[in-house]
């Protein structure tokens, strides 16, 4: 009982602490419930984008036991997270720069078993050093599928909350239960949906869902704002195969030219 009390009380303090790290980076951590809808290729297409109009990008892999961030930038990191956590490495040593300027990775490690993450937090503090550095404008975290503690501890830390979602029934049931979870202690919740050509889906869709959180009385201060649609394109799969991004290789692209319209978005959007 008293651990368990204890163990609240420090996460507490370090949630506080955590706010009050001064620096100009600011944190979006990319999420969805279901997986495979796109998290991965979106948050490295969208780094790339980002870094291309001069921001300094810094991308963590949260996926944590599947990294594939690496294979998106066609890099080799010597060090994970996890020697960071594990305290073998310091926190510059665990940024790894990537063949794209201005894009550094924080990689994750596949294989790496949930179970040996005991102490909670530690990620809460990767977060912290990285913007302590001051170096980068952006963190961008791609997390996992689902929705399990280390995804609820990046959400809990961030306030800059995006869920990639598709037009499946089993994606939108997931970005619900997101939005129920995030509502109640959030201010809002940014939504993008992939494999969506038409604009106006995205929206009627997201419309929806503001609806059935009213009808459900959930926090009617939190708000839904759905910033736009990303097309299907077999280019995509194609390009991540070859270990190239897909915005860089196509940059005339219809789904390039949503991206870029999600980003005039995003850029307004993120605190
Ligand atoms: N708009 C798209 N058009 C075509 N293929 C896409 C598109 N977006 C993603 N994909 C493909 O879908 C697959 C899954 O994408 P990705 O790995 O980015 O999903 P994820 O949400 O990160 O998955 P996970 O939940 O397992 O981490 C990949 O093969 C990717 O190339
Ligand atoms: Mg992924």
């Amino acid at each position: 009982m008293f651990n368990s009390i204890s163990a609240q009380a420090s996460k507490l303090v370090s949630l506080t602490k955590s706010k009050s790290v001064v620096s100009k980076t600011k944190l979006l951590t990319i999420t969805s419930g279901k997986g495979g809808v796109g998290k991965s290729t979106f948050t490295a297409n969208m780094a790339y984008l980002l870094a291309r109009r001069g921001f300094k990008v810094a991308v963590i892999d949260a996926d944590i036991g599947l990294a594939n961030m690496q294979v998106l930038f066609d890099i080799k990191p010597r060090y994970s997270l996890f020697d960071y956590i594990e305290g073998r490495n310091t926190i510059e040593e665990v940024i790894s720069p990537t063949a794209y300027e201005n894009i550094s990775l924080i990689a994750g490690k596949s294989g790496y078993q949930y179970s040996s993450l005991k102490t909670s937090l530690v990620l809460t503090r990767i977060v912290d050093d990285v913007k302590s550095l001051n170096n980068f404008d952006y963190i961008i975290i791609d997390t996992g599928a689902g929705l399990n503690e280390y995804v609820q501890e990046f959400l809990s830390i961030s306030d800059n909350i995006l869920a990639l979602t598709t037009t499946d029934p089993s994606a939108l049931t997931d970005v619900y239960a997101l939005i129920k979870m995030l509502s109640k202690d959030k201010e809002k919740l940014l939504i993008c949906f992939n494999h969506t050509k038409n604009y106006n889906i995205g929206e009627t869709i997201s419309k929806s869902l503001v609806n059935l959180a009213k009808k459900n009385r959930l926090n009617s201060n939190f708000m839904v704002k759905y910033i736009g649609n990303v097309s299907t394109s077999a280019n995509i799969s194609t390009t991540s195969r070859l270990r190239k991004l897909f915005v860089q290789e196509f940059t005339h692209d219809e789904i390039t030219l949503q991206l870029q319209k999600i980003i005039d978005i995003l850029l307004k959007e993120i605190k």
